[in-house]
């Protein structure tokens, strides 16, 4: 198989690469298959277990959930040696979204040259890989069972546990990761996911997590503990950007084009709705505000700078994203705030988030734009973490599509 040179949007983040084409013809893809025994854990590094640190933990971690291939390797949950991120954007905008079958393919072609690559780019030999975490859900099943089936493959072969991680979990994890020779205290607080307790302490905490199919405020006690408060009763957040892009002809995905569009607008120039969803909700609903963009788009109004409308439209969500994130640290009384998912990278709600937050006296932290989107790190950090709180997973696991967050029966082993 034979991919055109070519390397894309470095991004922020050492040991981050966004990929539209991958270099590596290998025609053969021989992983070793030996006879599995029992899961290798008594036999495995107890540094893990007892949370004493002598030896450097490696985590492979896969992600395929929907229309990003991305394998990486992870030290110790938290420091990212790789993280090969392969977009298949291209293939999709012309159809204005993810095509789920085009993705699968597309991901079968590609994820054992990712992750090779990513193994390349770390240093680490397969053989030292200790863990491998990978996304089983939510997310479209034909692109997760890609992952999830490569992922059971490689576990057996190299007999090391697996484990299968939430995406959303991934996505709120990658507030945690660190880049080589940088601190995570660049981006986040200092504090490990581990900590709970203390005054350096992240828990307990609210966090945001937006993205293509989510809206959801968690709140978080600890890791691994995650109670939904509020959720879109309709369209996502990142799906709204993407739909109201596609309104405006600017293309797919529509978040990132509008971000860069809203720079040059006056975010004060189109009045557009707010919905208003009963005292005390925590929830969201953007398909109004969508359809007052289509009604303006239609109206007398369409001759104004598209810019002017995109900077509106944000900020609208922005601003209801941010009130009822900062409704919900109130009504619970915590001082520190997550962003994650896609949507965390827009400029504007990252902005208006940590103005507003800190009138109320409330830390926010993200993650570099990069890490926002689709990646394998995410997954490797939190799979370390979830693997040493001792949840487990089993060559059983399966795709599950409609995942919820802090639902381990599936994966359970
Ligand atoms: O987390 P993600 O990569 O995939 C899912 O899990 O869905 O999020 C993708 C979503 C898309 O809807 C995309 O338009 C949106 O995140 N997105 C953004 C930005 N970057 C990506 N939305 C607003 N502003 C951005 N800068
Ligand atoms: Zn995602």
């Amino acid at each position: 198989m034979v991919f055109a040179v070519g390397l894309a949007s470095p991004g922020a983040v050492p040991g981050s690469v966004k990929i539209a084409r991958l270099a590596i013809t290998r025609p053969s893809l021989a992983w070793p298959v030996s006879s599995f025994t029992a899961p290798p854990e008594a036999a495995w590094k107890s540094s893990l277990i007892d949370g004493g640190k002598s030896v450097a933990h490696f985590t492979l971690g896969i992600e395929t959930s929907c229309d990003e291939t991305s394998a990486a390797v992870v030290e110790d949950g938290r420091l990212i040696l790789s993280n090969v991120i392969f977009s298949q954007i291209d293939l999709h905008a012309r159809y204005g979204g993810v095509v789920p079958e085009i993705a699968s393919r597309r991901h079968l072609e590609v994820v054992v040259l990712v992750i090779e690559e990513a193994l390349r780019q770390s240093g680490v030999a397969r053989s030292n890989l200790d863990l491998i975490a990978v996304t089983y859900g939510p997310g479209l099943v034909g692109p997760l069972l890609v992952g999830v089936s490569l992922a059971k493959a490689l576990a057996y072969g190299l007999e090391r546990p697996l484990i299968g991680v939430n995406h959303l979990e991934g996505h709120i994890f990658a507030n945690f990761l660190a880049e080589k020779g940088g601190s995570s205290a660049d981006w986040g607080w200092a504090a490990k996911p581990s900590n709970s307790g203390g005054t350096d302490s992240p828990w307990p905490l609210i966090c945001l997590v937006a993205s293509g199919g989510h809206s959801d405020i968690i709140y978080m006690t600890e890791p691994g503990e995650y109670e939904l408060l509020g959720k879109t009763r309709d369209d996502a957040a990142g799906e709204a950007f993407d739909k109201v892009a596609r309104l405006m002809g600017l293309g797919y995905p529509g978040g990132p084009l509008i971000d860069r569009l809203a720079q040059e607008g006056n975010a004060g120039a189109v009045p557009l709705p707010r919905a208003h969803l009963g005292e005390g909700s925590l929830d969201f609903s953007f398909s109004g505000l969508k359809t007052a963009v289509w009604h303006y788009l239609q109206g007398p109004g369409r001759g104004a700078a598209l810019a002017d409308l995109a900077a509106s439209f944000q900020l609208a969500v922005a601003d209801a994203l941010v009130e009822k994130t900062l409704a919900a640290a109130s009504q619970r009384g915590v001082k520190r705030v997550l962003l994650a998912g896609g949507v965390a990278a827009n400029s504007a709600l990252r902005r208006l988030l940590t103005e507003r937050a800190a009138r109320q006296g409330i830390t926010v932290s993200y993650p570099p734009p990069l890490l926002c989107t689709d990646n394998g790190a995410m997954i490797a950090g939190a799979g370390f973490y979830a693997w040493r709180r001792g949840e487990r997973s089993s060559l059983e696991l399966n795709a599950v599509p409609n995942l919820v967050l802090g639902d381990r029966r599936q994966s359970a082993v």
